[in-house]
């Protein structure tokens, strides 16, 4: 079930939402009419996901949401949970209806699988809506092949809020023998111990002891928070697992304070003052802007400036949506939890997450 994650230039489009349906309590799932002509543009790669836009309280707003199912032509569907206090969960849980058009990223995303191997075990550790890409992998690796397997450990706070509780249940009817699921309940009493209680070390080092054996494993997946997605590469890599066979996903670094909070930030620019000049291209066209060096302001957030049209999705440095080659010139990227050790060694780096460092610096959003 190998995937390609060849980068395409993502680009918006307005779909219309053909259905809105309750999960849980604070969770949805919006399903999308992808018509005819643009079929090529959102075929996806099991894993992948979308970027959603909306302009709210006045501003651009752009949020990510894993596709959570296997590919249909002409169908996208993702799982929204609310984040209390969330900006975009909040309002899409609230407002978004059938009928209604929103403007829809082209799929992106490498948290794809990268084996070709028949009859393959794969494992997926997710928790909460860490579960929408998984849904995905565990639907297509099954039907894949009749020999491939799956084990998923899913971390909830209690069953109520467990998101595709029945999908899952309705892949167990249908692969009993080759997906096994592992519930784990971190506010709920269930009657297993090793099932009950904080995903933590101490846990995953008893799930890989006693329920998955970590040398019968070809690929595993890992979605949730950033310190779940962490403690269990490092529990992974103690076990001997190496790098190339874990994929990870993460949804927020958990780091509001971080660069990303600045797309959209006002900076001026003013006579007199040091500035870097950022020369790029992005559609075949050029453009030049400034930035104060003292602004600290990301490539992005100064891009976007000028040429409103700038791609972006998380501006958190998870997503690589904002990626482009530096062509001359130095960057100092912050952060990057996005981008692959390939892609850096080619020369791309994170706008969002990239602040000039020389004089001129001239950047490739075409390449
Ligand atoms: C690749 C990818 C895939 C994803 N897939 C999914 C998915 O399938 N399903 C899903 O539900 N989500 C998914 N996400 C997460 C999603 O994109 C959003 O980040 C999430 O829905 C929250 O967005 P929001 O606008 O509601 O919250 P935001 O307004 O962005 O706020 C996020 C959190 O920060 C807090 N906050 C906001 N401002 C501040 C501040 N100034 N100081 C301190 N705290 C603050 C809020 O209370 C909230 O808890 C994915 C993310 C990525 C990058
Ligand atoms: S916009 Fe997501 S990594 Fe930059």
């Amino acid at each position: 079930m190998a995937a390609s994650t060849t980068r395409r230039r993502a680009r918006f489009h307005d779909l219309t939402i053909s259905q809105v349906r309750t999960l849980t309590e604070d969770a949805i799932e919006v399903s999308f009419t992808v018509p005819e002509e643009l079929a090529d543009d959102y075929s996806y790669a099991p894993g992948q996901y979308i970027a959603l836009r909306a302009t709210l309280e006045g501003e651009d707003v752009r949020r990510s949401y894993s596709i959570c199912q296997a590919p249909v032509t002409g169908q996208l569907k993702v799982g929204i949970k609310r984040d209390l206090g969330g900006l975009f969960s909040t309002w899409a849980i609230e407002n978004l209806k059938p009928g209604m058009q929103l403007s829809v990223m082209m799929p992106e995303g490498a948290f794809v699988s990268q084996s070709s191997e028949t009859g393959a075990h794969s494992v997926a550790i997710a928790a909460g809506s860490g579960i929408t890409p998984v849904i995905a992998l565990i639907e297509s690796a099954l039907s894949a092949d009749p020999r491939n397997r799956f084990s998923l450990v899913y971390s909830n706070r209690t069953a109520m809020e467990t998101m595709f509780v029945d999908e899952l249940a309705d892949l167990k009817d249908r692969y009993p023998t080759r997906l096994a699921l592992y519930h784990v309940l971190t506010r709920e009493t269930r009657s297993s111990e090793l099932l009950s209680g904080r995903l933590d070390e101490q846990k995953i080092n008893e799930i890989l002891q006693q329920l998955i054996s970590p040398t019968d494993v070809n690929e595993w997946f890992i979605c949730g928070p950033f310190d779940l997605v962490q403690m269990v590469r490092d529990t992974l890599a103690e076990h001997g697992v190496a790098a190339d066979d874990i994929r990870f996903e993460l949804f927020t670094t958990g780091r509001p304070e971080g660069l990303g909070g600045q797309s959209g930030r006002p900076v001026v620019v003013e006579a007199g003052q040091d500035v870097h000049t950022i020369t790029f291209r992005l559609d075949g066209t050029s453009a030049i802007v400034m930035t104060p060096v003292h602004s600290n302001e990301s490539i992005l957030n100064a891009a976007l400036r000028v040429r409103p049209d700038v791609p972006f999705a998380c501006a958190g440095g998870v997503c690589g949506t904002c990626r482009a080659t530096v062509v001359s010139g130095t960057v100092n990227m912050v952060e990057n939890y996005a981008l692959e050790p390939d892609e850096l060694e080619r020369g791309y780096v994170l706008t969002c997450q990239s602040i000039p460092t020389s004089e001129f610096v001239e950047i490739n959003y075409d390449s």
